[in-house]
């Protein structure tokens, strides 16, 4: 019999090493008690949270938490049958409707997460003889709607216009195509060029989806993301996004102006064989989509906190993905993943929870501490942040 886990062992073997210079394994933090949504008790001590998707501060949001608690009382704890079955309740219709309302778009559709959004929608709307052309660099859920999927599959190198237009003039001009964007990329918390890439995509008869996941809330004036930054969100097509970051929730979506969307309910296996989110969770989400909408304050608080951070880390010496602040994560790239799990484990040890990442998900084999700011962290916290990046710094001697 041949151990189908044989194909691990390398990982294993990478994880074993790691572990056993005593490190503290980065994969399987547990958070005893959460405070806020910038502090948590970790391993016994209070620690700041820079390495959590909930930019906005959501999760503790008194009207947030007070919604789900009286749809949970009125409508039980869970679904338990898809959407298109007995898994509807009144607050799923409530919550498409604020998000039409929030991205001024005709049709809404929710998915259990994220994940499963880019899955059915890119698998459905791309089949047999379709093409979807995407970034390089694209979040695991876009490459694996891509693979459920019957679509050709054209990558190109990421956020280069160029590419992405000689891979578009290369397809027959007859054929059905999907181009696929991330409005932030999450490991480089770096910005995609959306108004170039709109047009070549359109110049050249694609459709254009674009992933708002890490710029909902945050990025553009009503924070709808980055299209609405730059000016382009009626040419896009389909936007994907996430109740679990800004709205500080669960759950994915997809909204588009398309007359035809409502098909995709009928269509969409993601969609249809799976149980629907409970009706708190929905309730939560709602009453935190419009407040997203009034978010400008926020907003703005958040924007500081990008700069000064980034600002900070470049002058303290450390390498960062981005020259300037572009969205909340800011990336600090570590020179290998045995120093950028030291140098976790003595943020951590400082009160300071980063996220590690590493290939496969990380770009160009680097190992990244990606910090991502929330709109509740005080200039204070900022501040401490950083005193605590230098010390562990000069201790790991990542800088001099
Ligand atoms: C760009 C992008 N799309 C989709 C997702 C999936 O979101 P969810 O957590 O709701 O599954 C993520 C999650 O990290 C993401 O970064």
């Amino acid at each position: 019999m041949t151990d189908l886990f044989s194909k691990f062992d390398p990982l294993i073997e990478q994880r074993a090493a790691l572990l056993s210079t005593g490190i503290t394994d980065p994969f399987s933090l547990v958070m005893d008690e959460v405070k806020s949504p910038t502090r948590a008790i970790c391993n016994g001590r209070d620690t700041i949270l820079l390495g959590t998707y909930n930019y906005m501060g959501m999760t503790f949001d008194d009207d947030v938490i007070a919604a789900g608690q009286q749809a949970m009382a009125e409508y039980g704890a869970g679904t338990t049958g898809s959407r298109v079955l007995n898994g509807t309740f009144r607050d799923h219709k409530g919550v498409e409707e604020a998000l039409k309302e929030f991205y001024a778009m005709d049709h809404a559709m929710v998915f259990s997460t994220g994940y499963q959004a880019n899955l059915g929608i890119i698998s459905t709307l791309a089949g047999k003889g379709d093409y979807v052309i995407l970034d390089i660099d694209s979040h695991a859920s876009i490459y694996d709607g891509c693979k459920m999927g019957d679509a050709e599959i054209v990558a190109f190198r990421h956020n280069d216009v160029e590419a992405l237009e000689k891979r578009l003039k290369r397809l027959p001009p007859e054929a059905g195509k999907l181009v696929v964007l991330e409005g932030v990329y999450s490991m480089l918390g770096d910005v995609a060029p959306l108004k170039e890439m709109i047009r070549v995509s359109k110049e050249n008869g694609a459709m254009v989806l674009v992933d708002e996941a890490h710029s909902m809330g945050f990025i553009g004036e009503h924070g709808r993301g980055v299209a609405e930054e730059q000016g382009v969100s009626d040419d896009v097509d389909f936007i994907i996004g996430t109740f679990s970051k800004s709205v500080g929730t669960v759950g994915g979506f997809c909204v588009s102006n398309h007359p035809k969307f409502e098909v995709l309910r009928l269509v969409c296996r993601p969609y249809v064989f799976t149980a629907a989110l409970p009706p708190s969770v929905m309730a939560s989400s709602i009453a935190s989509i419009k407040k997203l909408m009034h978010g400008s304050n926020k907003r703005a608080h958040l924007w500081e906190n990008s700069r000064t951070l980034h600002k900070g880390l470049k002058d303290l010496g450390f390498k960062l993905g981005t020259d300037a602040p572009q969205s909340a994560i800011i990336a600090v790239i570590m020179p290998d993943l045995e120093r950028g799990a030291m140098m976790w484990e003595a943020l951590l040890h400082e009160g300071l929870y980063v996220n590690l990442a590493r290939p496969p998900a990380t770009p160009a084999g680097m190992t990244l501490l990606r910090c991502s700011l929330c709109a509740e962290h005080s200039a204070d916290e900022v501040r401490e942040i950083l005193t605590r990046f230098e010390r562990a710094g000069r201790k790991i001697g990542i800088i001099g």
